[in-house]
């Protein structure tokens, strides 16, 4: 056990005081609305339908052709349908009720633009609980704050007042910085509290729903575990890209930093008012990161996927991108929707299906190869999981072993901790993801793993080391946006924190 109390994981965190990031480039701002029960989940009829829990029985629904009603009827259609991009009410509510009933994390953009009437006065009556600061750069920039990073470079092409003051410098000096160029083609780092521009604010709707059960067309829904649905909106001024005046400061940029995190390319859109297209982006997305590390080969660089519904664009964040970075994030879903749009669909179905741990580190191990990657990184709600290359020294290797289990452990409780209590604020709030027990299949995954490490026939994995810490489950999470963007980012610094501070790995 790495960590046996929070002294040992207040010694982690120094490790990671001499670490500086690169964070590009989405940062927005989430809206909250919690579904916890059944009535909450009405409510969202009732906003258009009045009181109706019994029009939601489809047989009852003959009076709701009105204009303005939510039409159940084509809420049923859509259900099957499985809408991949929200322009109607009816859309969004059939594909809410299919992801609550799968329990897993979904993001769907919002197609602003053609909103019907009825969506718009959906939307305008709909409350919402709180809001954060969202988006993995928001989130990550916020987190490693915290856990105070010597420098934290945040860029996200639209930065309005309200959205650089969400940026929250709370380590134990400023670390939070947005890049500015200046006229020499310099990069000069300001507070990011301070670097706001004329900007609109980027507002995602989240609809973050418990585990609980309810009735709809006649038939009773188990929502088998807390997770979320992200409405995304797509404004068209955003443009995931650096553009040209700070472009030529990357390079030095690359050399003071020690690591980036890229993600966010799932806004990119195939097509732009002025006739820009997505493969221009993705181009300009290799050349950044291509700048980043010209003047320091060793940067590491870690994209964290996210739940992209368009598989052309999937595709293209795979093709173009992985073969430039160092590691990547995912989580189950993400890892079997890239192998289906890079030709693997039974394994992907398999483990959409089945979850099983062989068949994810069977696919890790195809995109690991095919890419060339360094290091994947699969997070799910029962375990955390490191494939990277072994070293051929063993003593090494074993010393590599127990640093990436103690990274994976890091991650586990920055997640622990923040499921259970909404935020992380502090250093001092990892307490309570260290009291988190490990789930109940714990010993059952260790097991499985170990079994594949040691198992001689399994020679297809005799080159890797996979190392697994199972989650620290919380049962009631306060909240689960973000989760995966805490645990990536806490298991990423922490590797690039033991490359830099004692060169084994
Ligand atoms: C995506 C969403 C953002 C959310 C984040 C959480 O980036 O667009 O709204 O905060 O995921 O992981």
């Amino acid at each position: 056990m790495p960590f046996k109390n929070l002294n040992d994981v207040k010694k982690h965190c120094e490790n990671l005081e001499n670490i500086s990031i690169f964070l590009g480039y989405n940062a927005n701002v989430d809206a909250l609305k919690y579904i916890s029960n059944e009535k909450e989940f009405y409510e969202l009829f009732e906003l258009l339908n009045g009181d109706c829990k019994k029009n939601l029985n489809k047989n009852l629904n003959e009076n709701l052709n009105e204009n303005l009603k939510i039409d159940i009827n084509k809420v049923i259609e859509n259900m099957e349908i499985y809408p991949r991009e929200i322009k109607t009410v009816e859309e969004f509510l059939a594909r809410l009720i299919l992801a609550m009933k799968s329990g897993k994390p979904v993001e769907i953009p919002l197609i602003s633009a053609d909103l019907s009437p009825k969506f718009k006065k959906w939307l305008e009556n709909l409350k919402f609980n709180e809001e954060r600061i969202g988006g993995q750069v928001g989130i990550i920039a916020n987190l490693l704050s915290i856990l105070n990073l010597d420098k934290i470079v945040a860029y996200t092409p639209l930065l309005s007042q309200k959205q650089s003051e969400m940026f929250e410098n709370k380590g134990s000096h400023t670390n939070i910085y947005y890049p500015v160029s200046t006229n020499e083609g310099d990069i000069v780092l300001k507070n990011i509290n301070k670097a706001h521009k004329n900007d609109e604010t980027k507002i995602n709707r989240i609809f973050e729903y418990k585990e609980f059960s309810f009735e709809f067309d006649n038939k009773k829904i188990e929502v088998p575990r807390a997770n979320r649905l992200i409405l995304a909106s797509r404004p068209e001024n955003l443009r995931i890209n650096i553009p040209d005046e700070t472009k030529t400061g990357l390079s030095e940029l690359g050399k003071n930093i020690d690591c980036a995190i890229v993600s966010g390319y799932q806004s990119i859109k195939e097509q732009y008012s002025d006739g820009k297209t997505d493969e221009y982006y993705f181009k300009r997305a290799v050349e950044d990161i291509n700048l980043l590390k010209s003047k320091n080969p060793n940067l590491k660089v870690h994209l964290e996927f996210a739940s992209v519904q368009n598989p052309k664009l999937r595709k293209q964040i795979v093709e173009y991108l992985y073969s430039v970075v160092d590691c990547a994030g995912l989580d189950e879903t993400e890892i079997a929707n890239i192998l289906n749009s890079v030709g693997y669909s039974e394994l992907s179905e398999k483990i959409l299906k089945n979850s099983k741990i062989e068949d994810v580190i069977e696919g890790s191990k195809i995109v690991l190869e095919n890419y060339n990657l360094e290091m994947i990184q699969i997070h799910t709600i029962y375990y955390i999981m490191f494939i990277c290359k072994k070293i051929e020294d063993k003593a090494k290797n074993d010393i590599k072993i127990a640093q990436l289990k103690k990274s994976l452990e890091f991650a586990t409780i920055l997640a622990s901790t923040k499921a259970k209590n909404g935020l992380i604020t502090s250093i001092e709030d990892l307490k309570m993801g260290l009291e988190t027990p490990y789930n109940q299949y714990g010993d059952l995954l260790r097991n499985l793993v170990y079994k594949i490490n040691e198992s001689t026939s399994e020679i297809t994995y005799n080159d890797y080391n996979i190392v697994l810490v199972p989650s620290r489950l919380v049962n009631n999470p306060k909240s689960t946006v973000g989760l995966g963007d805490t645990i990536s980012s806490g298991a990423f610094v922490s590797y690039v924190a033991d490359l830099k501070n004692n060169n084994i790995l």
